[in-house]
């Protein structure tokens, strides 16, 4: 219902993408994306390579592998991880995060997969361009997880890399809902990723205390962690995060956070139903989440009502010869 070159260059139905996250990229999950006709990812370095089987086993429609690189003293074996997801026979490929991402880039380009490549800077997206990516998803500041030290919402950060770059541009950040995919595509992107509303869908493995909490808290409900180590991340409000600014605020090193802030910790939780255990990535969209659907009824709830929103209310206010619309709803 909605083409775009987003639609086009990954062979999907739908411009909606869930990109990479911890823990929940799983199958269950990705493939239900999948064969809602939007693209999940897999996430490569919390899922064992097991997860592409079980995926291929669970859908014949494409999906992709998303690899963080961050910044870190030990840092996994990346090329070991390229190879396993070239050699799976994956075609498509999310990077984020990239500390020198020219090697990744370069060599999934080599052998023949598509690469999107997530930042969130307009100078980040126009050097990944020239390493040669084939499309950008950009994270504005309203996302989960990483925004950077920029700070620049969507509404501007999407179309300021509308207009500076010139291959396929994805929206990230923010979006839950029809409303949002129509106006990422006024802003000039050709498509939206989506990771917090994802998390609230019945195929999402993870707690249902987290996906209720999701439907209860509202959009100031995040907090900006790591901001003075300068590795921003935005996270769930919980008792541990407000633990974390209260020793930020006393410039407390990385070392005595460590332990309350560790990823085994944040998943013990996820697993056991508890939102104060330790950390979880969320973004300031849980403001819209009300429900927790089947992926397929997400997707095409959104594609339904941004394409009810483009032809109907939004065409009605083009067209001078129609009364304007007194609804707000698609
Ligand atoms: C639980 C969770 C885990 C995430 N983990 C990762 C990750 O490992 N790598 C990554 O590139 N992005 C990660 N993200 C960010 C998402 O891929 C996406 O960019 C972001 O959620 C978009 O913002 P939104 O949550 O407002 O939709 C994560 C997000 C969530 C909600």
């Amino acid at each position: 219902m909605l083409k775009t070159r987003i639609t086009e260059l990954f062979g999907i139905e739908h411009p909606i993408l869930q990109g990479g996250m911890q823990w929940v990229g799983r199958a269950e999950l990705v493939s239900a994306v999948a064969n809602a006709g939007a693209l999940g990812f897999l996430t490569a370095l919390t899922q064992p390579t097991k997860e592409i089987q079980r995926c291929r086993d669970l859908t014949d429609k494409p999906f992709g592998v998303n690899l963080t690189v961050f910044p870190t003293l030990n840092p996994p074996p990346y090329a070991e991880y390229r190879r396993v997801i070239i050699e799976s026979g994956v075609k498509i490929v999310e990077t984020a995060a990239g500390v020198k991402p020219q090697e990744h880039i370069d060599d999934f380009k080599n052998n023949g997969l598509r690469v999107i490549h997530k930042c969130t800077s307009v100078r980040h997206a126009l050097s990944a361009q020239r390493m040669g990516v084939d499309a950008i998803s950009i994270d504005g500041f309203e996302c989960a997880g990483h925004p950077g030290e920029d700070d620049i919402p969507g509404l501007v950060l999407i179309p300021a890399a509308a207009s500076r770059i010139a291959i396929p541009l994805v929206a990230s950040g923010g979006f839950a809902d029809g409303r949002g995919l129509a106006a990422a595509l006024a802003l000039g992107a050709e498509g939206i990723n989506m990771g917090t509303r994802f998390c609230a869908t019945q195929e999402a493995p993870i707690h249902e205390a987290f996906k209720q909490q999701m439907v209860a808290n509202d959009e100031r409900a995040t907090d900006l962690i790591f901001r003075t180590y300068r590795n921003t991340a935005r996270v769930a409000r919980n008792a541990i995060s407000q633990q974390v600014l209260a020793m930020e605020s006393e410039r407390k090193p990385f070392t005595d956070v460590a332990a309350l802030v560790r990823g085994a910790r944040g998943r013990e939780g996820l697993e056991r139903g508890d939102p104060d255990h330790g950390i979880w990535t969320a973004g300031m969209v849980q403001g819209l989440i009300e429900d927790i659907p089947s992926v397929r009824e997400l997707v095409e709830r959104i594609v339904r009502e941004a394409h009810s929103l483009i032809r109907g209310r939004l065409a009605e206010m083009a067209d001078t010869k129609s009364a304007p619309s007194k609804g707000r709803a698609a």
